[in-house]
C-alpha cells in the first residue's frame, strides 16, 4: 500500500504531529504519552489562545526580563528554595535581599523577613504577625483575646478580606467615597478600639495607583498611644509601591521612618520587576515575628527556621530578584521608574488632549506609573465599551471596572505603563484609544449580549 493511500493518522509517528488529528488530553490522564517535540507543540498551540502579556496593560506583574536575567531562572528551575540545607547560598542570597529591602524602608537596625510568593503570602504571615502580637499584649494585660479585628479601607486587595476569613478576624472595612478613593486617619479613626489587631494602608492601590494617607493614619495611631494607652501598629501594604516610591518619591515618608509601621510587604513580581511568583515582607525589628509563628526543625544536624505558608517552591525568583538588585543598584531602579513614569506623563496628557477623557488624580499627585481615566461626559457608549472595543481593533488589554462601595458608581479605565510599554507604543495606544472611540461613536455601545461577557475585574 502506498504511503498517500494509508489513512492520514497512520503517517503521525513520521511527522511528528499525531496530535494534530485528537482532542488535547482533557479529562483523563492519557494512557500512552506521545513524543517530546508533539507534547511542547500542543501546549504552543494551546497556549495562543491566551493574552499576549505586553498588551495586557491590565497587569501589575513584570512581563519583560533580561535575556541574562531569564538565564539565571532557566538554570535554577530544579533548586528546591525551601531546602536551605542543600543549598545554603541560595539561602544567603534571600537574607541579602531582605536585608536590601529592610535598609530601603528605613528599618532602623538589623532586622528580619521573608521571601513569599506574592504578597498575597507575605500579608497573610504580616497580618498572622499583627494578631499574635496583639493576642500576647491582652494576654499579659489580662484581657479577653476573642474577638480580634482589622482595619483597612475599601481599596485594599481582596487578599485582606481573605485573611480575615481564613484566620478568623473581624473586617472593619472603610468604604470609599463617591469622590475620594482612598482613606485618611478621619476614616481609620472611628473604627479603631482595644481589639484593633492592625489597621493597613495601602501604598499604590490596585484601582488608580494612589496612596492611603501613611503620614496621617500614623499620627493618629501615635495620639491614640498617646491618650487612650492602645498601641496599635500599622502594616503598610507596598504590594505596588515599594518599588516605586523609593525611587520616585524618595522623601515620601512611608515606611519605617514612621513610628508605628511594623512591617511591609512588597511584591517582588510587579514593579521589583522579576516574573510572577516572589514577594517580601520585611519587619521593622526582629520583635515584630512573634517567635510563636517560626518553626524550627533540625536537618541534618542543623537547625532550620521558616516562615512560611508554602514549603516546597522554587530558587529562580529569588535568584531573579537578587540578579535586579546587583544589576540596577538604585540608581537603575530610579532610572527605570523614571522611565516609566515619562511614558505615564505621556500617555496621560495623549489621553487628555483628546477631549473624551478626564484623567483621575491630578498631575503633582503621587501615584504608580498608570493612568486611570474616565469618560469626561456622557455618551452612546462606556468604559466597559471603549476597553471592549479597544481589545477588538488591536487587542490592547485595557481594563474596565467599578470602584468598590461607595464608590461603586464610578467606571474607570487604567493603563499600567511599564517597561514594555515605550514611547512609540504609548503613542500608538493613544491613537488606538481615540480610534476605538470614534468607533463607539458611529456604532454605539455593545450589543447587549456581548456586554455580558466583558471582563470586569481590575487585573493583577
Ligand atoms: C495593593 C495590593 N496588595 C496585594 C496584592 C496581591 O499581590 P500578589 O499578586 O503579589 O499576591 C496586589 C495585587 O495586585 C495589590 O495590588
Amino acid at each position: 500500500m502506498s504511503a498517500t493511500s494509508q489513512p492520514v493518522d497512520t503517517h503521525g509517528d513520521r511527522y511528528g504531529n499525531a496530535f494534530l488529528l485528537s482532542d488535547a488530553p482533557d479529562n483523563r490522564l492519557p494512557d500512552v504519552g506521545m513524543p517530546a517535540v508533539d507534547a511542547m507543540r500542543l501546549l504552543g498551540e494551546e497556549l495562543v489562545l491566551d493574552g499576549i502579556p505586553w498588551r495586557n496593560l491590565a497587569t501589575f506583574v513584570t512581563t519583560w526580563m533580561e535575556p541574562e536575567a531569564q538565564r539565571v531562572i532557566a538554570e535554577n528551575l530544579h533548586r528546591n528554595y525551601i531546602d536551605h540545607a542543600e543549598y545554603p547560598q541560595t539561602a544567603v542570597i534571600e537574607q541579602r535581599c531582605i536585608r536590601m529591602l529592610a535598609d530601603l524602608y528605613h528599618a532602623p537596625g538589623e532586622t528580619t523577613g521573608t521571601r513569599t510568593q506574592g504578597s498575597s503570602e507575605a500579608i497573610m504571615l504580616g497580618a498572622l504577625s499583627l494578631k499574635w502580637k496583639w493576642r500576647a499584649r491582652r494576654e499579659a494585660a489580662g484581657k479577653p483575646t476573642d474577638r480580634p479585628n482589622l482595619v483597612f479601607g475599601g481599596d485594599v486587595h481582596v487578599v485582606w478580606e481573605k485573611f480575615c476569613r481564613y484566620f478568623d478576624v473581624e473586617p472593619r472595612i472603610i468604604p470609599l467615597q463617591p469622590d475620594k478613593y482612598t482613606i485618611g486617619p478621619e476614616d481609620v479613626e472611628p473604627h479603631v478600639d482595644e481589639n484593633t489587631i492592625g489597621v493597613a494602608a495601602v501604598l499604590g492601590t490596585t484601582f488608580t495607583g494612589h496612596s492611603d494617607d501613611i503620614v496621617g493614619i500614623n499620627d493618629l495611631l501615635l495620639r491614640l498611644k498617646d491618650e487612650k494607652g492602645i498601641d496599635v501598629p500599622l502594616h503598610v501594604d507596598a504590594a505596588s509601591g515599594g518599588f516605586v516610591w523609593p525611587f520616585l518619591y524618595p522623601h515620601s515618608e512611608w515606611d519605617f521612618r514612621l513610628e508605628q509601621v511594623r512591617s511591609i510587604n512588597a511584591s517582588g513580581h510587579k514593579f521589583g520587576l522579576v516574573y510572577p511568583g516572589i514577594g517580601w515582607l520585611v519587619f521593622r525589628e526582629r520583635s515584630d515575628l512573634p517567635e510563636d509563628l517560626v518553626f524550627y526543625e533540625n536537618y541534618l544536624g542543623k537547625t532550620d527556621a521558616t516562615f512560611t505558608l508554602n514549603f516546597s517552591t522554587g530558587s529562580s525568583m529569588v535568584l531573579a530578584q537578587y540578579y535586579n538588585f546587583v544589576r540596577f543598584g538604585r540608581s537603575g531602579y530610579r532610572y527605570i521608574m523614571e522611565t516609566m513614569q515619562a511614558n505615564t506623563r505621556l500617555l496621560a496628557k495623549r489621553i487628555a488632549d483628546g477631549g473624551v477623557f478626564r484623567l483621575i488624580g491630578g498631575e503633582d499627585e503621587e501615584q504608580l506609573p498608570l493612568v486611570a481615566f474616565q469618560l469626561a461626559e456622557e455618551h452612546g457608549y462606556d468604559e466597559f465599551d471603549v476597553a471592549s472595543q479597544l481589545a477588538a481593533e488591536r487587542g490592547w488589554m485595557v481594563p474596565a471596572y467599578t470602584l468598590p462601595p461607595n464608590a461603586d458608581h464610578v467606571k474607570i479605565m487604567r493603563a499600567l505603563v511599564k517597561l514594555t510599554l515605550g514611547h512609540s507604543l504609548v503613542t500608538t495606544l493613544a491613537d488606538d484609544i481615540a480610534t476605538a472611540c470614534e468607533t463607539l461613536e458611529q456604532k454605539g455601545g455593545l450589543h447587549e449580549l456581548d456586554r455580558q461577557r466583558v471582563k470586569t475585574g481590575t487585573g493583577y
